[in-house]
């Protein structure tokens, strides 16, 4: 068996975990809002339409902020469509997706699902084919009391209280030649910026996300950073970063060490971030808002041949990956990176919620079932919140096709308010496993409380409607505590999740 070894200490620690950091995502795209959240008629639909069976799966992972109405979307999203009486409600070419949106549901209703399932919703506005006055009068409908045009006509539609949404995007991947009226860095950055001043006139205690780059591969990664925020930085609060894997080559071992590159993203927007912050000798530190992650490659054949058979259909079973064991540990590890990163990564998403590249499948008239990757999201959601701790990890590592030197024990901590502790730990190994010793002296007496671990033999297993259980979480062999040095069994290829508690 290979060995590694970590070491805590209560005083080296990140920083506090935001809540926000385990958000999720519901774009107006595919059957992620009908046929997803939304399905009138179906055996669990509320009186609203909302599946009962859905709002269960989401309750579990316990969400604490959901990003909306897109993605893609939001750059041709009318958002005046989306409110008042439904049959009045314009049927719309979603030039985004080519499918044809209806507005049946809107601002209003998933306003409504998000407080069924205690959420809070963070809203995009549309900084493509609109602009900065589109982006106010939306914040004066949603938070302004009334005694104006905008927060009048939302009580005239049955909302007397304002929503109160205190999180906004500042349009989606506006760098992206696929998106709905792209623009340079310079036009972006004049657009957002206007667009931030006026909204926060509105609502001055809101919160604001400008678009970083939609990948680190873009050809204009880092010049768009630093031309954007040369324009909006004084009045942004966070800068968006997208990142998604795939592995089409069947190359497990990368595919693993993919979390690798999103460590090194992070750190390089954190800096980009404050090399503008030090020109503008601001005192101001800008954090990051991760809030579209995941893995993405299993639906795009099949996607094409959708789009090519059906365009301009309704809620089209696009992006629908059905994920895999290995996909599951690697949703892992990037949530472990994420942790390491909790000073400056305040925000994420993973994208998306249901149906479209989700952790929650359903079939329309059908089940609901979780996918792989809802259960490493679900445990950092419920045991991953406190402070991030700074661990000394000293593992055995391994080269694979783009990284030499990747440790096979991924691992991190959290020291949770009631003074428990949580391991998180992804075992890369496909073969060993690996006998961890954690130096917990630090402490005073902790006892293992649950190991919680994911494993398969098969890395390719999936869950169905007819197998949900197929990969799931089950007990871990605990580990033993001596003094003040816990010792566990860390499975080849697995996800872990060890709890001590104070004695
Ligand atoms: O999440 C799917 C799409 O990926 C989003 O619409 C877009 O922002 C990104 O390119």
């Amino acid at each position: 068996m290979k060995k590694a070894r970590m070491i805590l200490d209560r005083d080296y620690s990140i920083g506090q975990i935001d809540r926000r950091l385990y958000g999720s995502f519901i774009e107006h795209l595919g059957r992620a809002v009908y046929g997803g959240i939304y399905e009138p008629g179906h055996p669990s639909a509320d009186p609203n339409g909302f599946r009962r069976d859905v709002m269960e799966l989401v309750r579990k992972l316990d969400v604490p902020v959901v990003r909306y109405p897109g993605g893609n979307f939001v750059s041709g999203f009318n958002w005046e469509d989306s409110v008042g009486p439904r049959d009045r409600r314009p049927r719309r070419l979603d030039l985004a997706w080519s499918t044809t949106e209806t507005n049946e549901v809107g601002l209003h209703e998933f306003v409504q699902w998000a407080k069924e399932v205690s959420t809070e919703v963070m809203y995009a506005v549309n900084l493509g084919s609109r602009g900065p006055d589109d982006a106010r009068n939306v914040v004066e409908y949603s938070n302004h009391k009334s005694g104006s045009a905008w927060s009048d006509l939302r009580v005239k539609n049955g909302a007397k209280e304002p929503f109160g949404i205190k999180l906004w995007c500042l349009g989606n991947e506006m760098d992206g030649h696929w998106q709905i009226c792209h623009k340079t860095a310079y036009e972006y950055g004049r657009a957002a910026n206007e667009a931030a001043k006026m909204m926060k006139w509105v609502d001055p205690s809101i919160e604001l996300v400008a678009c970083g780059s939609s990948a680190y591969g873009m050809p204009t990664f880092g010049d768009w950073e630093i031309g954007m925020l040369d324009e909006c930085y004084d009045n942004v609060d966070y800068v968006s970063i997208h990142r998604y894997y795939g592995n089409p080559t069947g190359d497990t071992p990368g595919f693993l060490a993919r979390s690798m590159d999103m460590d090194a993203f992070i750190k390089t927007v954190v800096s980009i971030c404050d090399a503008v912050g030090g020109k503008k000798h601001s005192k101001k530190k800008l954090h990051l808002s991760f809030d579209e992650w995941n893995v993405w490659y299993h639906s795009n054949a099949q996607d094409r041949e959708i789009v090519k058979r059906d365009k301009w259909g309704k809620a089209l079973p696009l992006l629908e990956d059905v994920y895999n064991f290995e996909d599951a540990l690697l949703v892992g590890s990037m949530l472990i990176t994420m942790l390491r990163n909790a000073d400056r990564v305040k925000i994420a998403c993973m994208a998306q919620l249901v149906n479209v590249i989700a952790p929650i499948m359903t079939r329309n008239g059908g089940g609901a079932w979780a996918q792989t990757i809802y259960w490493p999201l679900m445990h950092a959601s419920r045991y991953g919140r406190g402070t991030a701790l700074r661990p000394v990890v000293d593992s055995p590592t391994y080269d694979c096709s783009d990284y030499s030197g990747v440790p096979l024990l991924d691992a991190t901590a959290v020291l949770q308010e009631d003074g428990s502790l949580t391991l998180f730990a992804v075992n890369r190994d496909m073969e060993d496993d690996i006998l961890l010793t954690c130096d917990l002296r630090a402490f005073g007496k902790l006892r293992p409380e649950e190991h919680i671990l994911l494993h398969h033999d098969d890395v390719k297993a999936v869950n169905t409607e007819t197998d949900p259980d197929n990969v799931q979480p089950m007990k871990g062999m605990n580990g033993r505590m001596d003094g003040g040095t816990f010792t566990v069994t860390v499975p080849a290829l697995s996800w872990n999740v060890i709890r001590l508690v104070r004695e």
